[in-house]
């Protein structure tokens, strides 16, 4: 298989964020010829029309917007915040969307999440999944990955240790690079 690149974002700046551990270990269960580069959202300003000017962006925004045009499909890892994603993530897709050459257009992606509560961002993810319908994305439905009560699955160094959940993350990114195998032929 030729190489397969996945740009991943993770919805929380956090330093010990678990959805970006998460991100961590798809990494890891990537199979052989599959890249998965976690993008950079710490430096993504606030959305302001007034800082977009004719098809021009920010420098970090125009970073982040090469990025995913650059790659086969996209992982997102998203905390939920108050039943919804959070405004890290939102803000990030805002700037990435607006014309020209919008790089979600067509494009696969996949999602994941942790959180403290047990429903595991699983609301947050119907959110997200209804952002995606507007950027004219095309997202992976199953399988779900929904990690819950997050403090108890990664140990201390931030290592997602739920075997279960690790297996999901492999079956995701295999469906991930199917639909997006699939979208580009
Ligand atoms: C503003 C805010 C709202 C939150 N709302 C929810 C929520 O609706 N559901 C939930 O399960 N956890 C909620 N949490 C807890 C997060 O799941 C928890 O902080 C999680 O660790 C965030 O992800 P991170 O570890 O990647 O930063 C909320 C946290 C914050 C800061």
């Amino acid at each position: 298989m030729s190489q397969f690149k996945i740009c991943a974002m993770s919805g929380s700046l956090r330093k010990n964020s678990f959805n970006t551990a998460a991100l961590r270990a798809a990494q890891e269960l990537a199979p052989a010829g599959v890249t998965i580069e976690i993008a950079d959202l710490s430096d993504i300003p606030l959305y302001d029309e007034d800082l977009r000017h004719e098809g021009s962006f920010p420098d970090t925004v125009m970073r982040l917007r090469a990025q995913i045009a650059a790659t086969d499909a996209v992982l997102f890892a998203s905390p939920e915040y108050n039943y919804s994603v959070s405004g890290v993530l939102k803000n990030a897709i805002d700037w990435a969307s607006r014309a020209p050459n919008q790089p979600f257009d067509g494009k696969a992606y996949a999602i994941l999440g942790a959180a403290g509560g047990i429903l595991g961002t699983s609301r947050g993810q119907w959110h997200l999944r209804q952002i995606m319908v507007g950027c004219n994305a095309y997202g992976v439905n199953n399988p779900q990955v929904y990690i819950g009560g997050a403090a108890q699955k990664f140990d201390a160094s931030g290592r997602f240790t739920d075997e279960a959940g690790r297996a999901l993350i492999g079956q995701l990114i295999e469906a991930l690079v199917k639909l997006g195998t699939k979208l580009k032929s």
